[in-house]
């Protein structure tokens, strides 16, 4: 990523620091409209369960300049997600929501260019969900 795009992404995510639970909650709403049959994975405590991707997000915003940390985090997601079946076509999904809740979080402080830096940020760490 270029440096002024993770200066982007990072920005806007410091903007929305306080506001982190609106963005789990918009996530999982989207995330289940393209994908209902996923809903019925999470069987643990759903709060916890939005604070642990906040914290993921925030660990890979803070990081995205270090592409060590950010591989081995990247790692954990596969570990993570990895008797769940998440395909390309869930990882697709999981983009998209999440650039989705970015939208109804942030407004109009989306533009379009930040919203490329995020797509780029999300592909390079949900882009290794699917590597075996
Ligand atoms: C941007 C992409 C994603 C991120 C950042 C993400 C992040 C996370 C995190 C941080 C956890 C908690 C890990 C832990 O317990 O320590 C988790 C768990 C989980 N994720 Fe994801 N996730 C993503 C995409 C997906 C997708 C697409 C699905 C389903 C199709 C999914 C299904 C699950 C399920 C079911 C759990 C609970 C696992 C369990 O309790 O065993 N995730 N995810």
């Amino acid at each position: 990523m270029e440096p002024q795009q993770i200066q982007h992404v990072q920005q806007s995510f410091a903007g929305i620091f306080a506001r982190k639970a609106d963005l789990a909650e918009r996530f999982y709403v989207h995330l289940f409209t393209r994908l209902p049959e996923a809903r019925g994975l999470f069987r643990g405590n759903f709060v916890k369960q939005k604070a642990m991707l906040t914290a993921m997000i925030a660990s890979c915003v803070r990081n995205l300049d270090d592409r060590r940390t950010l591989d081995e985090i990247g790692a954990q997601l596969v570990a993570v997600h990895a008797h769940l079946g998440v395909g390309p076509r869930e990882t697709e999904a999981a983009k998209r929501a999440l650039i989705a809740a970015l939208r109804d979080v942030l407004g109009a402080e989306l533009d379009p260019e930040t919203e490329r830096a995020w797509a780029s940020a999300i592909s390079r760490v949900a882009g290794t969900m699917t590597r075996h």
